[in-house]
């Protein structure tokens, strides 16, 4: 049994992260009898001048409520690079960081984050460090687990502001345009689209043509509707065009998809756009009931995986029960939206549309 542990937090936050935190620090002392180091700053805290505090039950307690991370996160590490707008690790210093947790007398460590942070600690497995990853992204876009903590509590933010657009758009006759989150997928703009009630749905995973945006939002008119509800994530695109980042050719920050689509569906249809870009509201703040309950049964299933000796893999959501599934596998692909799935169909049968050029009618 490991004497000492560490645990981190690394990529973007998400609602959930301080409740993986105490579950972990809990499960360690009061199970295992293990005792247990934040490391801050995700692996910047174990490079350099080691970053670090002890965790004791009494340092998280009044911790599950509360958004953010008491241990720091970072994005981009002093270690990585932009390639084409991805962003990639080459150059993790990682005897640096093997020796700091050895003076630390760190023996294992749990780390919590997203595909980039994931893929670091495999390389720590991989030089024979035992380590348990557990998922976190609100962008919900890891293919080894049905879901990560964080979302479900975008998703209830995304829809809170969505019902709050509908009244004002409805007063005004106008379109509103709401981007939310997702570099890649549209979980976050479907599932809000469906409880927030939205009239036309834009995801990465279906590029979209105006023509159709416009059929549809003069459809609405016709039937006496003369307003529209828009979620957009940040990363659909129009057919055949780029996605939009605010860093220019860096690439590194999407965003301003939402301006657009406001700005040419007033040239289209003479009629008043307005776009509101949720950002950050989505990643801070109190997690939901569900993501505390999440984060809690992760964290201490992270911890229960490390002292049944298991290592290299990450805890993972399948069909209700938590497993452990190989961190490989974890980072290998991202989970995209099935365009031909039962949301996607839901959410057409019930008249939302997509705006793909061939949208079901
Ligand atoms: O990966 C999660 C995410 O929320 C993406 O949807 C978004 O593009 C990104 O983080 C933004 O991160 P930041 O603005 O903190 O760099």
């Amino acid at each position: 049994m490991y004497k000492q542990i560490g645990v981190l937090t690394g990529g973007g936050d998400a609602p959930g992260l301080n409740a993986v935190i105490r579950a972990v620090v809990r499960t360690a002392i009061k199970q295992f009898g293990m005792r247990c180091i934040g490391i801050e700053d995700s692996f910047e805290g174990i490079l350099g001048e080691p970053k670090v505090m002890k965790l004791t039950t009494k340092t998280v307690s009044g911790l599950l409520p509360r958004g953010g991370t008491i241990l720091g996160t970072r994005n981009r590490g002093s270690f990585a690079k932009i390639v084409d707008g991805k962003v990639i690790f080459p150059e993790m210093p990682i005897e640096e960081a093997l020796s700091n947790l050895k003076k630390l007398e760190i023996e294992a460590l749990i780390v919590i984050g997203g595909e980039g942070t994931l893929a670091i600690a495999e390389q720590f497995h991989k030089r024979g460090f035992p380590v348990i990853g557990v998922p976190k992204t609100i962008d919900n876009d890891l293919s080894a687990t049905e879901l990560t903590f964080g979302f479900m509590t975008a998703i209830d933010i995304a829809t809170e502001a969505l019902d709050r657009l509908h009244t004002t758009a409805e007063s005004h006759d106008r379109v509103m345009i709401l981007e939310v989150m997702g570099r890649n997928t549209g979980w976050i703009a479907l599932h809000a689209g469906l409880a927030g009630s939205a009239d036309i749905i834009l995801i990465p995973e279906i590029p979209f043509s105006f023509d159709s945006m416009v059929e549809k939002i003069l459809q609405r008119e016709k039937s006496g509707s003369k307003f529209t509800n828009i979620v957009v994530a940040e990363g659909a695109r129009e057919v055949g065009k780029e996605q939009f980042y605010l860093d220019g050719d860096k690439k590194t920050r999407l965003g301003g998809i939402g301006n657009y689509v406001a700005k040419r569906i007033e040239e289209l249809t003479g009629k008043e756009a307005r776009c509101v870009v949720l950002g950050h509201l989505q990643r801070g703040g109190s997690p939901n009931a569900f993501d505390r309950m999440l984060g809690t049964n992760f964290g201490a299933c992270a911890v229960r995986a490390l002292a049944n000796g298991k290592t290299g893999e990450m805890v993972a959501l399948k069909a209700g029960e938590i497993v452990t599934v190989p961190l490989a596998e974890a980072v290998a692909n991202i989970k995209t939206v099935p365009v031909e799935g039962q949301l996607v169909r839901t959410a057409r049968d019930i008249g939302i549309s997509f705006a793909a050029p061939n949208e079901p009618k």
